[in-house]
């Protein structure tokens, strides 16, 4: 394995990681909506949530970043306008089993609504901005819903936990299942030009700065 794709995996693929197996252990059957498929986490989340056999729903904000969730292997990319109508749409008007929410303020209120009854939603970023503050009465009209708000640290508590994630991960990458993009790399001189485009969702991927 290259060094760039060495350091590209432990951030994002272990947050995938306890996402899928954590926050919330997804099963084969399971329907999941994930945001930002083109995204870093987003594209490892497509990859393993596939392997796993689950039918997985994203949305992506443009067509190149939309044909870099569908080689990923998802089954459905959206748009964010209207995406919670489209995803009851695609389950017969059930919902999604899980969201995996990483854009957050401009998201949050369609992730809800995307949802099954007892249906879960995992916020784990804000790309887009905090959530506001939230009335847990509308967990109980939504469909006695759940709502968490992890973090990678917590998934990281001892050795055991690691070696789990990390074994798991770079076994996956080294067997050629699970591909890590390394959408963009920056001389470190260059750092504030990549946040700007992390900013400006002009990357893909994982973004690199090379020192
Ligand atoms: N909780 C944790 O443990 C944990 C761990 C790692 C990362 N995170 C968080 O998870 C999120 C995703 O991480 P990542 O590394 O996959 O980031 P990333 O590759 O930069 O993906 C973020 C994506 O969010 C989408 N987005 C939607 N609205 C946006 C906006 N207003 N501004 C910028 N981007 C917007 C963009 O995709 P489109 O253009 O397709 O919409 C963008 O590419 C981030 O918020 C990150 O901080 C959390």
């Amino acid at each position: 394995m290259d060094d760039f794709t060495a350091a590209a995996l432990p951030l994002q693929g272990i947050t995938a990681h306890y996402l899928i197996n954590s926050s919330f252990k997804v099963e084969p059957d399971h329907t999941v909506l994930l945001h930002a498929g083109a995204g870093g986490v987003g594209l490892l989340l497509i990859q393993l949530l596939k392997a796993r056999g689950a039918r997985v729903i994203t949305t992506v904000s443009t067509d190149d970043k939309e044909q870099l969730a569908r080689d990923a292997g998802a089954d459905h990319v959206l748009r964010y306008d209207g995406f919670a109508a489209r995803v009851r749409e695609l389950t017969d008007g059930t919902g999604a089993d899980v969201v995996y929410d990483g854009v957050g303020k401009d998201t949050f209120d369609g992730s809800l609504a995307a949802l099954r009854i007892r249906g879960t939603l995992v916020l784990f970023g804000a790309a887009s901005g905090p959530v506001p503050p939230f009335d847990p009465q509308r967990l109980n009209s939504g469909g006695s819903l759940y709502l968490t708000r992890p973090t990678i640290g917590h998934f990281l508590r001892d050795a055991h936990e690691r070696r789990w994630r990390s074994d798991e991960l770079f076994a996956a990458v080294a067997d050629g299942s699970l591909k890590v993009r390394v959408g963009a790399r920056y001389d470190l001189a260059e750092a504030a030009r990549a946040h700007d485009d992390l900013e400006q969702r002009r990357t893909t991927g994982k973004v690199i700065l090379v020192p």
